[in-house]
């Protein structure tokens, strides 16, 4: 059986064409702040007429392939994660069969999954299957997770953003996946949905949303420590993991997500917690599941509580996902990028706790442990193929006129508009 199976290369895309937030909140009339620190949210990408999840996604598999030197023909299982419907049948995987066609490789299982966000999670758990299968051919596999969030017009739209990532699967990889840590969590919930197949904005329902994200957290965390517990012999605390990656629809819920680890810390056992967070903590600790929820006084103390580990443990985490705003399947994937980005070869011996969510809901929280690996395929040498810095400068930043509003009210037409006049001067 191949040992240590996981993801050997990343590399990531996202769209050059981008509007501050802080622009957008002076576009909407929303007050200044409310998506910068509201949301927690800095930038956000978008496609632009002249590209979507599969030029994407043909995009940053032939990156890969190219930078890391993969012969194609060497890819057996090809497994895409996306909710963007571009057709209601052909896979977007099929799209992508293009660059391997060429080379005279059709050999590749896989095609596409779906469940909102968190389509990008099966796939990559399908491919590692793969690996560790007795199907296992001895090449590689591929996970794309690609995904253009785009919103009707309301307080859901600055949470919109778009991005493909690239991940290549084999034997002894630099990031391998710990197999047996994972809890998760699946229930029928219509908190987020895309039931009007002839338009591309879901139904949000962002409140109970949140809720649902929360409670997920909660369960996932629960069922991963008692994985932990029967396969470890040990309980469980963040003190285990040096760091925590969340799907990131926006920034505030990371924030909140975490203060809920620390406040299940606290609950689960209160030896694992210091003496002020035991203080602050202590006069929530009769609440009901329900009531913890709609507590703002909770969410407040843990926040403050979690501060200082969310700093060390977290914010590595975050810069794609506010940049880059959410690029559903594949924004848990470009946080994980953005740990790479930050940390890269200092990741070596440390495990990484993540957390997969789609809505309707379906989530996971799973464990990787990452350790020094030959070129091509080391920390160090992933961190420089994606490149984050160089594409983030290179982005073209779109502005947007308040003169124009009076055209149309549909910011897609006028980021095409704008972009159009931007192109001649690009802010710099
Ligand atoms: C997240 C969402 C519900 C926010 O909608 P909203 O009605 O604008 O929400 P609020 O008015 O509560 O404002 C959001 C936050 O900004 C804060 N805020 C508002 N104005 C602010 C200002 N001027 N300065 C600083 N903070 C401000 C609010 O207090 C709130 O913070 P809190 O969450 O800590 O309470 C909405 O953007 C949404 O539906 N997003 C999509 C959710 C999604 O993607 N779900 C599926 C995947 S999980």
């Amino acid at each position: 059986m191949a040992k240590n199976v996981g993801i050997l290369a990343i590399d990531i895309y996202f769209p050059p064409a981008c509007v501050q937030q802080e622009a957008l909140e002076t576009h909407d009339g929303a007050s200044k702040g409310k998506y910068t620190i509201g949301l927690g949210q800095d930038c956000m990408s978008f496609c632009t007429e002249v590209e979507d999840v599969i030029s994407m996604s043909l995009t940053v598999v032939t990156s890969l392939l190219e930078k890391y030197e993969i012969d194609p023909k060497l890819v057996g299982r090809l497994e895409v994660g996306s909710e963007t419907v571009i057709d209601k049948s052909k896979s977007i995987k099929t799209f992508l069969m293009q660059i391997f066609e060429k080379y005279g490789n059709t050999d590749i299982e896989g095609v596409d999954s779906t469940n909102a966000c968190y389509g990008g999670t099966a796939a990559l758990f399908n491919c590692v299957n793969w690996v560790e299968s007795n199907s296992w051919d001895g090449r590689y596999g591929l996970v794309v997770c690609t995904d253009s969030a785009v919103y009707a017009e309301g307080p859901a739209r600055p949470t919109g953003g778009a991005a493909a990532i690239a991940m290549l699967i084999g034997p002894d990889a630099p990031i391998s996946f710990e197999s047996k840590l994972r809890g998760s969590h699946m229930s029928h919930v219509y908190d987020f949905y895309k039931p009007n197949l002839a338009s591309e904005y879901p139904v949000v329902d962002g409140k109970l949303s949140q809720t649902c994200y929360l409670m997920a957290v909660d369960s996932c965390y629960k069922n991963f420590c008692h994985k932990y517990e029967k396969f470890e012999g040990k309980q469980f605390s963040l003190s285990d993991a040096e760091y925590f990656v969340f799907h990131s629809p926006y920034n505030k819920l990371v924030q909140k997500s975490f203060a809920r680890l620390v406040f299940n810390d606290f609950l689960m056992n209160s030896s694992s917690v210091d003496e002020v967070a035991k203080e602050k903590l202590g006069p929530f600790a009769t609440l009901s599941g329900d009531e913890s929820y709609q507590s703002r006084d909770l969410e407040k103390a843990s926040q403050q509580v979690a501060k200082p580990l969310y700093d060390q443990k977290v914010q590595p985490t975050t810069l794609i996902p506010k940049q880059v705003g959410n690029m559903y399947t594949a924004s848990l994937y470009a946080a994980f990028a953005s740990l790479i980005h930050n940390k890269n070869s200092t990741l070596a011996g440390k495990r990484v706790i993540l957390f997969s969510y789609g809505s309707g809901l379906t989530a996971t929280m799973f464990s990787l442990q990452l350790r020094d690996s030959q070129h091509p395929f080391s920390l160090s040498n992933i961190a420089r193929v994606m490149d984050v810095d160089g594409k983030l400068k290179s982005r073209h930043e779109v502005m947007i006129y308040k003169n124009l509003i009076k055209y149309g009210n549909v910011p897609h037409v006028l980021f095409w508009f704008n972009i159009k006049l931007n192109v001649a001067m690009p802010k710099t």
